[in-house]
């Protein structure tokens, strides 16, 4: 019951644009700064630098929701090509995932496609590979047209695909070879597309997964759970599925042992680092995911 109404508003506020559009001027607050690695490019860097020396990889993701204008997509297009500059002289182990909305989706989908070529023309040349995140539902099928369009001309692509949703099973057999991010879905979806109940989402999770890997398919199994961790370790083991061939991901400040743990045991661990000023629809996804969090950020309220 508190678990269903604390994910409800969560969610809600997530989507609120005033709030969204405020939160950028409060700098982080309420211990968003637990998850989100500063509002700079540089702070960003520097948490890849202490993730790289502990063996974690990483993915930075420079924050940005309802981009509604040309110059919002062009500017966010701009800081994607300077993270991966950034990148690339720091010599730190990192890629860069983005959101398709931010660079211009809802604008005009050619405007977005050639902002993204002009990201994957930059990524190419400093052999750093991007992934597209998967948004809500409405932009699912766009964003494989345009992921598919895309692997024509560039191989340092990839995207994500949810769980959660009945397409996922059929979308990542068509996806054979291409680099994927397996996930359970973050957004709020309607039952005629997505699976409900926690039960239902798991075990097409694992469905999904063993498809990727078993059809030779680089997959980056990216979940804070560790039952399907561990699944995933005995089924690997079991088919010889080498380690070179799949990646776990968690997301920034989130289960930092586990993540430890893993490399460890010899997994490749990529953290996802989400950095910048436009952190208020990511933080309170994350606490819509899991209630727990919920304590963190009014410990984060109060200490500030
Ligand atoms: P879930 O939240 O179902 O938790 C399962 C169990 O794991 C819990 O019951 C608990 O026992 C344990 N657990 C989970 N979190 C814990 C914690 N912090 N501490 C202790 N125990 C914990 N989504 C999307 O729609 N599009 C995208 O592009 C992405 N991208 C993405 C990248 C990466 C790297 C990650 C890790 C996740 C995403 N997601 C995403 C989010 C994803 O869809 C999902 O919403 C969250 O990862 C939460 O689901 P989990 O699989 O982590 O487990």
């Amino acid at each position: 019951m508190f678990e269903t109404i604390s994910k409800n508003f969560f969610m809600a506020l997530s989507q609120s644009k005033t709030l969204n559009k405020a939160a950028r001027k409060w700098g982080l607050k309420f211990g968003a700064s637990q998850v989100v690695a500063g509002e700079t490019i540089e702070s960003a860097i520097e948490a890849v630098k202490k993730l790289n020396e502990k063996g974690l990889v990483a993915t930075l993701d420079h924050l940005g929701e309802f981009v509604t204008s040309r110059e919002e997509a062009m500017e966010a297009t701009d800081y994607c090509i300077k993270t991966l500059e950034a990148i690339s002289i720091s010599g730190v182990k990192s890629g860069l995932s983005v959101k398709l909305t931010q660079l211009g989706l809802d604008i005009d989908k050619q405007f977005c496609v050639d902002n993204m070529k002009k990201i994957l023309e930059t990524a190419k040349k400093y052999n750093i590979f991007v992934r597209i995140d998967m948004e809500d539902y409405s932009h699912c099928q766009v964003t494989l047209d345009i992921l598919r369009e895309l692997r024509e001309t560039y191989n340092n692509v990839g995207t994500v695909i949810q769980a959660y949703l009945f397409r996922a099973y059929q979308d990542v057999k068509d996806l054979k070879g291409v680099p994927l991010r397996l996930v359970k879905g973050a957004y709020k979806e309607s039952p005629e597309v997505a699976y409900q109940d926690k039960k239902d989402v798991d075990e097409n999770y694992l469905k999904i997964i063993k498809e990727h890997l078993f059809s030779g398919s680089y997959t980056a199994i990216a979940t804070h759970d560790h039952n399907i961790i561990a699944k995933v370790k005995e089924f690997v083991k079991e088919h010889n599925i080498p380690n070179s061939q799949f990646e776990f991901q968690m997301l920034y400040g989130f289960r930092t042992e586990l993540q430890l743990s893993l490399v460890k045991e010899g997994y490749k661990v990529r953290i996802y680092i989400p950095f910048g000023n436009d952190w208020f629809g990511y933080f309170m996804r994350r606490l819509a995911e899991r209630p727990q969090n919920v304590a963190f950020a009014f410990r984060g309220f109060f200490s500030k």
